[in-house]
């Protein structure tokens, strides 16, 4: 196939989806798209656009299932609370790797952190009638908003690119001060922009979580995977950033599918400080008659939700915990793999012009993980992902994710070794083209 690919192809793939502004496309529009335009043309396309795990799952959690399986627990609902072996070994994993004191009551499973933020969401937005907003740290996963969407909720947002550092203290507090703010939500590691935010960053939000009564949702769907330190040794320093040194009023998010390859099984944990699972608020006990955030959060909300989370998939998990903490089971090593991947697909793109968008942590150059976010000098972010399909390359634009800045943000986990080049060629004849 002699690229580019021609522009009515690429016209017809948009009409017959009934895509309306392909520079604002969903992640799922531009996989479909290239997906159309991959059948009708046989052209191999370089698909970033997805945040899939492209590596083979944790066998410490398949084993550990299969043998849940075997011994029948398919027949039995779970406990709703989560399996007592898989909240001590959360208890133990935070402590282990977050050194964090977080008591196994407070760590629910839940089908994904997908179902986790929608619950802390919904729950965290009824606990007193004044604060009804969602406040987005951005850039996000958009798909986090569309859960705010559904539940009815308002939100806010900013893109944090202009307000690292102490900066961030004047401009959270901007929106905290106004009283309407029930809860914060951001991704750290960052999706899509993979920066990293610090220690006095996180002091900044806790602190000022505290002072104006709004719950931290942090995100930690990336776990330990910052790369630039060894985070992956259990009960010893560095230790993953967190929130929760420096406030009460916080949850955290942790997910199985990217530390662990385990997206498919749909398995996660919310782990409530003690403190926030403790505490009543008013629009709960009027909305419920009584209960805690936790009892309101496991009893009332997940169990309307789910009734719970699949058995076997807490059964893995509480494997890969425990091997982990145990020491047994290095988990970043494999994905550290995603780390090499940027690196070399960073300085593909450099060489050919473009520009890393969200390049620093203060003084320090970002990470290299799973994503990482580009622009071409000239080129908004939907004209350079609509230059970039027809050379066969797949990227969401930042638009999507709350940014402001233009720009792309690229993932790593679909990349073949054969791609470095591929992309190399096309990317200098993208410049060719331009
Ligand atoms: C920031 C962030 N949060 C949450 C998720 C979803 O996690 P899970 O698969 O556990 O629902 C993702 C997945 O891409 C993500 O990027």
């Amino acid at each position: 196939m002699p690229l580019p690919v021609p522009q009515s192809i690429i016209q017809r793939a948009i009409q017959e989806l009934k895509i309306k502004d392909f520079s604002k496309a969903t992640i799922r529009e531009v996989v479909a798209i290239a997906g159309k335009i991959e059948r009708e043309t046989g052209l191999e396309f370089i698909h970033m656009e997805m945040g899939v795990p492209g590596l083979p799952p944790s066998p410490v959690g398949v084993e550990a299932e299969i043998a849940a399986l075997r011994k029948g627990v398919a027949s039995i609902y779970p406990v709703i609370d989560g399996l007592p072996e898989l909240k001590q070994e959360a208890s133990r994993f935070i402590k282990a790797f977050i050194d964090l004191d977080i008591a196994p009551e407070g760590c629910v499973p839940v089908v994904g952190s997908m179902q986790g933020t929608f619950t802390s969401f919904l729950v965290a937005g009824q606990c007193d009638a004044q604060r009804d907003t969602i406040l987005f740290i951005d850039p996000g996963f958009p798909v986090q908003k569309q859960q705010a969407v559904v539940l009815g909720y308002r939100y806010e947002s900013f893109d944090v690119y202009d307000f690292r550092g102490e900066r961030l203290k004047e401009k959270l507090e901007s929106y905290l001060a106004k009283g309407n703010i029930a809860c914060i939500i951001y991704s750290n590691p960052n999706n899509p922009a993979w920066f990293c935010l610090n220690e006095q960053e996180l002091q900044i939000i806790g602190d000022l979580a505290t002072r104006y009564d709004a719950i931290v949702l942090e995100d930690l769907a990336y776990f330990a995977m910052d790369f630039r330190k060894d985070l992956g040794t259990p009960f010893q320093p560095p230790y993953q950033a967190s929130v929760g040194k420096y406030t009460d009023n916080y949850l955290l998010l942790i997910s199985g599918s990217k530390a662990f390859s385990y997206a498919g099984q749909r398995i996660g944990i919310v782990a409530m400080s003690d403190a926030l699972y403790q505490r009543s608020y008013p629009g709960l006990t009027e909305r419920y008659g009584g209960g805690t955030f936790g009892s309101v959060f496991i009893h009332r909300a997940l169990y309307a939700i789910s009734s719970g989370t699949a058995h076997s998939a807490q059964c893995a998990l509480a494997a890969m915990f425990k091997a982990a903490s145990d020491g047994d089971f290095p988990f970043l090593k494999e994905v550290k793999e995603y780390g090499r991947r940027a690196r070399r697909l960073k300085a593909i793109f450099l060489k050919h012009g473009f520009e890393i968008v969200y390049d620093r942590d203060l003084d320090e150059a970002i990470a290299d993980g799973f994503y990482f976010t580009v622009r071409y000098p000239g080129l908004s972010g939907g004209e350079l992902m609509a230059a970039l399909i027809p050379l066969g390359i797949s990227a969401i634009s930042l638009a999507t994710t709350g940014s402001h800045q233009e720009g792309l943000r690229a993932c790593t986990s679909f990349i073949k070794e054969h791609q470095y080049d591929l992309l190399d060629e096309r990317l200098a004849a993208f410049v060719v083209h331009l």
